[in-house]
């Protein structure tokens, strides 16, 4: 039977977590995934943490960016073919042997796109969950809920303009319209402003709330791409007591308690995209046929807006190998990561 090169997740009795190289056989796609054999997988916070408190057990395979060529496909599938090099996002660990840190996986021919030309494949690996949740944040009926018809002159506040998540709501924000404000270390300005960004301001500036309002008092719309314990309590400020929107890149609302009065909180969670129920601890995501379709709508575009240079990729750091993801998770442990995505060739 053939086999594939994998990192899983080992617990052994009474250890922590380990990271195993093993040989998995090969998976099979269902109706609509195509078979892929990975040459790159971008790293995401969602890897380390989970892999930190131990989420999907004994077997697991994380991992969520994928990009490789299309060896088999679905029944159903149509939009791809065989030997398409395709980049796209998966649920790495919720189901045991799937994930992206793996010489083969399997992917929904939806939330794929064909990688073009113009860009590097570690570069391509970069977008499909950070793009997908910005799609969301903005645009999913339970998150922004942005109107595209209607953006000009429209504000959106990007907390945490150079995450990665940041940098392409940036970019997605401005390519509908909308006027992006946004906030990052002084050493991305130039970076987040070549993306889209109109005003940048440092968020360890301690007047940086009056310099967003300055420039932007009718502020209704936020995205908190950090989420961590004061973000979301520091930039709701910007909304100056007035009704508005923030939504946390936090599934379940976490860190949103001390929001200015008059702050509607909502949370956006990038599993959505999938036609899955999702349940942790109380809360409840139930499958979103919406989302699998907005997020499908963004997945056909991707490779348009990539090739036509509308969205520019994220910056792989590119590491060698599924024996540097030990030192890559510790980078993201490090608060080490900033503008740049890790990326494993494999
Ligand atoms: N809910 C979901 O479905 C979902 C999906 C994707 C990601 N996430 C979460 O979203 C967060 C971001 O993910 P990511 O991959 O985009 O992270 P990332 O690129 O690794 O984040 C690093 C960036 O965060 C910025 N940053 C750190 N603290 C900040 C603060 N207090 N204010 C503003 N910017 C700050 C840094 O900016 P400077 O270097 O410029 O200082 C750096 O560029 C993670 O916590 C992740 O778990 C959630």
């Amino acid at each position: 039977m053939a086999t594939g090169n994998t990192l899983v997740v080992r617990v052994p009795e009474r250890q922590s977590p380990q990271l195993v190289q093993e040989q998995l056989s090969l998976p099979i796609p269902s109706a609509s995934q195509v078979q892929v054999k990975v040459s790159h997988v971008a790293q995401n916070p969602t890897d380390v943490q989970c892999f930190d408190v131990n989420a999907f057990g004994d077997g697991a395979v994380l991992g969520c960016d994928f990009v490789g060529e299309v060896t088999e496909l679905g029944s159903g599938v149509t939009r791809l073919s065989r030997g398409d090099i395709v980049a796209g996002l998966i649920w790495g660990g919720e189901i045991a042997g799937l994930g992206g840190y793996s010489e083969y996986t399997v992917a929904d021919q939806h939330i794929s796109f064909k990688v073009p030309s113009n860009i590097s494949k570690a570069e391509a690996s970069t977008v499909p969950l950070a793009a997908a949740t910005a799609w969301l944040a903005l645009f999913s009926k339970g998150c922004l809920d942005l109107d595209r018809s209607k953006a000009t002159g429209v504000s959106v506040l990007v907390w945490g303009g150079s995450s990665s998540v940041g940098l392409y709501t940036i970019q997605l924000a401005s390519i509908c319209g909308f006027d992006v404000v946004t906030t990052c270390s002084p050493r991305n300005e130039d970076l987040v402003r070549s993306r889209g960004a109109k005003h940048v301001f440092d968020y360890r500036d301690p007047h940086v709330i009056e310099k967003i309002t300055e420039v932007s008092p009718n502020i209704q719309h936020i995205f908190d791409t950090i989420g961590d314990a004061n973000s979301s309590s520091l930039s709701s400020r910007a909304f100056g007591g007035r009704e508005g929107n923030l939504c946390t890149v936090r599934p379940g609302k976490a860190n949103t308690e001390r929001v200015t009065a008059n702050t509607r909180v909502t949370d956006v969670l990038v599993w959505t995209v999938f036609l899955k129920d999702h349940r942790y601890a109380h809360f409840h995501w139930p499958a979103s046929k919406e989302d699998h379709e907005l997020a499908s709508d963004l997945f056909d575009n991707l490779s348009t807006w990539l090739e036509q240079g509308k969205i520019k990729p994220s910056r792989a750091k590119v590491l060698r190998g599924l024996g540097s993801v030990t030192q890559g998770f510790q980078e993201h442990r490090d608060g080490a990561i900033s503008a740049y995505k890790i990326v494993y060739e494999l």
